[in-house]
């Protein structure tokens, strides 16, 4: 092994950080919008609704993301009659994808809070909305978090799918540079550190909120 050899492209590789961290920003904050109105469907009363939230749920859960991202970018002209940039296409995947997931886990976030809390609420008169504000959803934020970290910690190793539709991530540009000084192992590698130090990071974060929560208690 010898990391010498890559030391002058390890900016190439580390500018890659920029990319990823903006797909899955962007992707992270759009599921999360979308996985907040399918929660809402999916314990709603209308029934029509609750079954669509479902069926998307299980579609998206149930194939593979890469399957998804390839879909979305080869096929768009046949979906939306243009081509779009595997950025969007990426994005776009991955937050619908995202979305899935984050709708199971606020869902079960709040049914998770005690019926007691919502008979209780209810018996004294709260409205719904209020009832939703200040007394469930709160609670729920204690199952809700923790979990959400662990999303974007999968969504952000997760990304380095999008190299298969050629965007210039962390993960491509180490195959870029192992392609062109004809050794994989350390240019990976370093990959994995930059990955592994992300995810160090979202770990991080989430003990911090949990820790914030607890003392909120
Ligand atoms: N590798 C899995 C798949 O292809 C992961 C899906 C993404 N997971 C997530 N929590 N967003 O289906």
């Amino acid at each position: 092994m010898d990391f010498q050899q890559i030391i002058p492209s390890m900016p190439y590789i580390l500018q890659g950080i920029w990319v990823t961290l903006k797909i899955v920003l962007i992707a992270g904050v759009l599921g999360f919008i979308i996985g907040i109105v399918l929660s809402f469907l999916k314990i709603g009363r209308m029934k029509l609704l609750r079954w669509l939230a479902d069926a998307y749920t299980s579609i998206f859960r149930g194939t593979p993301l890469v399957l998804q991202l390839m879909i979305i970018y080869y096929a768009s002209p046949q979906l939306f009659g243009v081509q779009v940039e595997p950025y969007t296409a990426a994005i776009l995947s991955f937050a619908l994808n995202s979305a899935a997931y984050i709708s199971e886990i606020i869902r079960a976030g709040i049914q998770a809070v005690d019926k007691g809390q919502r008979e209780a609420a209810m018996a004294l008169g709260v409205p719904y909305n209020k009832m939703m504000k200040d007394v469930i959803l709160p609670q729920a934020m204690k199952n809700i978090l923790p979990a959400l970290m662990n999303e974007f910690i999968t969504l952000t190793k997760e990304s380095a799918i999008v190299t298969v539709i050629g965007v210039t991530d962390i993960m491509r540009r180490a195959y870029i540079v192992g392609s062109d000084k004809f050794t994989f192992l350390e240019p990976l590698l370093f990959a994995g550190l930059i990955y592994y130090c992300m995810v160090l990071v979202l770990t991080m974060a989430g003990k911090w909120v949990e820790g914030r929560m607890k003392k909120s208690d």
